[in-house]
Order: structure tokens, then sequence, then C-alpha cells
């Protein structure tokens, strides 16, 4: 069985453990309010709240719940349209009504759930922190403008939250029902969601936003075996010289964490770049990891840092170079009962260089045509130690060996990396796709690198100078 609290009600269901959230507030629960537009994660129609007890508060974020597998759901409170109506209109309804953010009515109650998220957040909220938090829904009708001023009157009502009691005050100030006050208490008597009862003999799924993409009809009527919460693959830690990150954080774990913002501090800005708010709260560093994409954009950042992942299977645990796992297109050194527990890489020092470059279609939520990422070692103006990774340019994840091997030990100069893209133009082989042609690939890609020397030492080139 797996228990959960959907709005006010406690469910408690052995329906197949790989149906959708979606399907079963829609068809097992009559909760139409929220609605199927793409069942791909792209348009927010189908959001929902999702609430779990971290110490003595619950704390909600924001899903797509046409990826969202029941089995994901243990021992959590799934909030829907419906879970969030009163007699009267909250105050988020009110400001989308005041600023005639809703026409046809199919993306809101979308929006409304994920504003209501701000709310519920113990978070401070701001106009562009409520704006950021609904570019997970998109509208077909409006044109954007009157949801965003939406938003902005509702941040300004919630300058006066308590932060230190964000659901008591929510519920004092109606904007959310008062049964939220007893959630908490609700939770507590429901077993944990990392003790989950569910089959291991299903399909590995951690945030199903690769997996319901790609195989939703065959996955929803399976069991599954989430590991999506569970304790052991979560958590950002320092160990000695490294940095361990548990296989199921996902990109807003990374994006939270004070230790990753200390080390990386320009990642947060990177990660902007990945999907929208709710698909980061579910997808994960393994799920990316193992999808084995070759556009990936966490697997070109963990390559570049040159990290290592450890794989806990029935014959034992192993560790390898995250680049070599991948053998050739979407196969793996990997047993399919292996399960990717964490990644590491080693702490960055004073002289370490980090950054991350993508270009796709749209600036966000979009995957990338090319992407890469680098790591250098800096021993004064000389590259002690080089890894770069390139997304796009090959079947697999690519870490461009030659043109890293080629970096160590060279003086930052226009001339150096003028002869390094010559290498990388040679361990690349692209292929013309609905992403673009060979050609076009190929000069993103030297685009890109010339702009990883640009952003990480702006000191020495200017444009002209470096790419004349
Ligand atoms: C709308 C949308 C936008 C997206 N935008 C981007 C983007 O900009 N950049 C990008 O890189 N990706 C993007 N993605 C893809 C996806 O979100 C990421 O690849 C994500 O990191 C996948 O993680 P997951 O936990 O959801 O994987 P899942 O779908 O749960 O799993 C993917 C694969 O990994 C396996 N797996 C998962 N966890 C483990 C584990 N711990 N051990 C072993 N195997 C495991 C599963 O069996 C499956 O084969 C997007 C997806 C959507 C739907
Ligand atoms: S139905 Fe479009 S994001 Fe779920
Ligand atoms: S109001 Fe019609 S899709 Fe947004």
């Amino acid at each position: 069985m797996i228990d959960f609290i959907l709005n006010n009600q406690d469910i408690s269901t052995d329906l197949p453990s790989g149906m959708t959230v979606l399907d079963f507030v829609r068809y097992h629960k009559n909760l139409k309010g929220t609605k199927i537009g793409c069942r791909e994660g792209d348009c927010g129609a189908c959001t929902v709240l999702v609430g779990t007890l971290k110490g003595d508060r619950v704390e909600y974020i924001s899903m797509t719940s046409c990826l969202l597998a029941l089995a994901s759901v243990q021992g959590k409170h799934i909030v829907t349209v419906e879970g969030l109506n009163m007699e009267k209109l909250t105050p988020v309804q009110q400001a989308m009504v005041d600023e005639s953010g809703t026409q046809c009515g199919f993306c809101t109650p979308g929006f409304v759930v994920s504003m209501s998220g701000c709310c519920l957040s113990n978070e401070k909220v701001d106009r562009p922190s409520a704006v950021k938090a609904i570019d997970g829904n998109i509208c077909r009708c409006t044109g954007y403008r009157s949801i965003e001023r939406a938003a902005i009157h509702v941040a300004d009502q919630l300058a006066a939250k308590d932060l230190k009691d964000a659901i008591g005050w929510s519920v004092k100030n109606g904007f959310i029902p008062a049964y939220f006050n007893g959630i908490k208490a609700r939770l507590q008597a429901v077993q944990p969601s990392n003790h989950q009862p569910t089959t291991s003999n299903g399909v590995t799924i951690a945030g199903g936003t690769d997996l319901y993409v790609q195989k939703h009809d065959t996955m929803h009527h399976s069991p599954v075996h989430s590991v999506f919460n569970d304790e052991e693959l979560k958590g950002i830690r320092i160990e000695g010289d490294h940095c361990i990150i548990g296989g199921a954080c996902t990109a807003a774990d990374l994006m939270g964490s004070a230790e990753m913002e200390r080390l990386l501090p320009a990642l947060k800005a990177h990660l902007l770049l990945v999907s929208s708010t709710p698909i980061r709260n579910m997808g994960t560093v393994a799920g990316n990891f193992v999808n084995a994409s070759p556009i990936g954009d966490l697997t070109a950042m963990f390559i570049a840092l040159d990290s290592a992942i450890t794989l806990k299977g029935a014959a034992g645990a192993r560790s390898l170079k995250l680049k070599d796992l991948y053998k050739g297109y979407k196969q793996l050194d990997k047993s399919p009962d292996e399960i990717l527990t964490s990644v590491r890489f080693s702490v960055p020092s004073k002289n370490t260089r980090f950054h991350f470059e993508k270009v796709s279609k749209r600036t966000y939520l979009d995957i990338a045509s090319v992407n890469t990422a680098i790591r250098l070692e800096m021993n004064g103006d000389t590259i002690r130690e080089s890894h770069v990774s390139a997304g796009g340019v090959a079947p697999i994840p690519k870490y461009l060996a030659n043109t890293s091997a080629f970096l160590a030990g060279k003086p930052i100069s226009r001339e150096t990396v003028h002869s390094a893209i010559k290498v990388m133009n040679d361990e690349i082989a692209p292929i013309s796709d609905v992403r673009g042609t060979a050609d076009y690939k190929r000069l993103l890609l030297r685009q890109l690198f010339f702009a990883h020397f640009m952003e990480l030492f702006p000191e020495r080139f200017t444009l002209t100078e470096l790419v004349a």
C-alpha cells in the first residue's frame, strides 16, 4: 500500500506504484482541476504542491503531477487546486481575477497552485521570486503580463508573511484552508517516505522527469522502485577534501545548498538554465547521469568537475569516473541492478576555475543544442590541470580527453585557446539533427569554448582580441 494525504483526505492505495499522481487524482479521485496539457513536464497545467515533513515543519514544493509516480509520494501531502479552494476566492485566485490573468482558464489552476506555493514556503517571497515560481507554467492566451502582475500582487501581500510559521500565517490570512494546520501531525502518523513499500523488481525511478517522457504508457500500469526519497541517496556533504552528493539530490537541492554556493558560487546561475522550477524540484543528478542523454546539463557539469560515482548492486559497491560510465549511445558501464548512490568531486581551491555554457533554442525550459563545462586548476598564469566536457557533439556526453590534456601545462593566452580549439575539433563528431547541422554544432562549441575563457579570465581577454 502507498499512504499519503491528498488535500484533506487520507489515502491508502494499492494501485500500481508507477501510476502518475495526475491520473490518480483525475481518474480515481475525480479531481479534474488538475489539467492534462502535454504529459511531458512542459506546460505546468498539472502542477501540484508536494509537502514533506522535515524536522518540525512541512515544506512544500511544486511538481508536475504528470511525471510524479505514486511510489514517490509515500508519506507526503499532495495539494491540488481543489485543496486550496475555500468559500471565498483566495488572495491568489483574486489576484488572477483582478489582473485579468485568466482567459480560457485551462492553465489557471496550474498557475494558482504554483503561486500558492509561495505562501506555503518558509522562504521570503519578493517580486522576482514570485514570478520565478511560475516559470514552469505555460499560457496560450494571456501573453503572461497579466499573470506576472498577479504574481507581483501576491508577492506584495506576502511581504508580511511570518517566516517562522508560514502555514499558520497563511491560514490566518485566508491564503489556504484551515485543515493545513493539522497536516504536520497527520504526516507524523504516516509511514515515512524513505521506508516506502515499493517493489524492488520494478524499473528504478527517481524524479521520473526522463522516464515518464520516454515510457509513459508502459510505466503507468507497472510497479516501480522509487529511490526519490531514499535517505541514503540524499544530502550534500564534505568528507576530507571531497564533496559528496547523494544520487537522489535534485537540481533544486544543488541550488539551495549553502555548501555548493560556497564551493562553486556560479553553479546556481548555471542551474537556472536547466528546465523549470517544478522540474528542478524533481530531476535528480543520478537520473541525469543514467539517462545518458548526450546533452544532459548536470552530466556535462559533473564530468568537467572530474567526478567519480558510486554504484551499488547485488555484487557490492564500486566506484568509477563519471566520464567512464558512457560506452556508446545510451550504453553504460552499469548493470541493471546497480543504483547510483552518490557522486563526488575534489573540493575546489582558490586556484580552481569552473564554468558552464549552454545554447538552446529558448534560454529557459529547453534542452541544449550544445553544452560544455570546464574546470581548470591554475598555477599562476599556467593551467596545471584541465577537464573539459561537451554535449551534443558525440553520441555520449563527451569528456574532451585530448583537449583537456593539451591545455595542461599551457599558459593562458590567445594562442593556447586557438590551438586547443584545433585539438577539440578533431575529437568531436557531431551529427545533423533537429537541433542543428553538424557544422552549426561545431561552430557553437567553438564559440562556447571562447566564452569559457572570456568568462573565467575577463582581465585577460576582450571578445575581439580572443576571437580575431
Ligand atoms: C520539461 C523538461 C525539461 C527538461 N530540461 C532539462 C534541461 O534543461 N537539462 C537537462 O539536463 N535535462 C532536462 N530535462 C531532463 C531531466 O529533467 C533530467 O535529465 C533529470 O535530471 C532526470 O532525473 P530524474 O530523477 O527525473 O530521472 P528519472 O526519469 O527518474 O530516471 C532517468 C533514468 O535514470 C535511472 N535512475 C534514476 N535514478 C537512478 C539511480 N539513483 N541509480 C540508478 N539509476 C537511476 C532511471 O532508471 C532512468 O533510466 C528536462 C525534462 C523535462 C521533462
Ligand atoms: S501535463 Fe503538461 S506539465 Fe504535466
Ligand atoms: S488562459 Fe488560456 S491557456 Fe492560459
